[in-house]
């Protein structure tokens, strides 16, 4: 009997631990104002000198750079960044492309190390704030 209660518990306990899990604040929505202010402020300390002020990425983002690599794309919505899901536009900026492309050797390097995961997603709501609403919609969408 003890037995069936400590796993109905840890059932319990684990059904709970998934939802928090799942829910994981996706999608990024741009409804906060705070969130926003709050990535522009990070986005400008840590992503401007490639992405640019306004996102737009680099002049002629797809071309290659003097090193033969690929140039920061924009992420203002002209260009595909509307295509990936939340999780993985966190990924990309938590962990660069690094570990998630192999033999990556282009300078999307990881801000694990500068970034909370908090602020990662301030930055998303930003980010997404200049993106017309077709592509917000659609990545929402996806994202959920
Ligand atoms: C040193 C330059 C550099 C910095 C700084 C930088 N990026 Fe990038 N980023 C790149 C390059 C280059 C790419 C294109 C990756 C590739 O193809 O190699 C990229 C790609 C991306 C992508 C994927 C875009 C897409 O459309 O697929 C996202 C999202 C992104 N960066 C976000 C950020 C954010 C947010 C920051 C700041 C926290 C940041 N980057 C800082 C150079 C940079």
């Amino acid at each position: 009997m003890f037995k069936l209660i400590s796993l109905t518990i840890g059932f319990f306990i684990f059904s709970l631990l998934n939802t928090v899990i799942a829910h994981n604040h996706f999608p990024i929505t741009t409804d906060s104002k705070l969130m926003i202010e709050r990535g522009k402020i990070a986005y400008e300390k840590n992503c401007v000198s490639c992405h640019m002020i306004n996102l737009a990425g680099a002049e002629n983002w797809k071309g290659i750079d003097e090193e033969g690599h690929r140039k920061a794309p924009p992420l203002n919505g002209t260009g595909h960044t509307w295509h990936h899901d939340d999780k993985t536009l966190h990924a990309i900026i938590k962990y660069g492309l690094a570990k998630l492309v192999k033999n990556y050797e282009g300078k999307m390097i990881g801000f694990e190390d500068q970034l909370s995961d908090k602020e990662i997603h301030s930055i998303l709501a930003y980010v997404k704030s200049f993106w017309p609403i077709d592509k917000y919609e659609y990545q929402i969408n996806m994202s959920k």
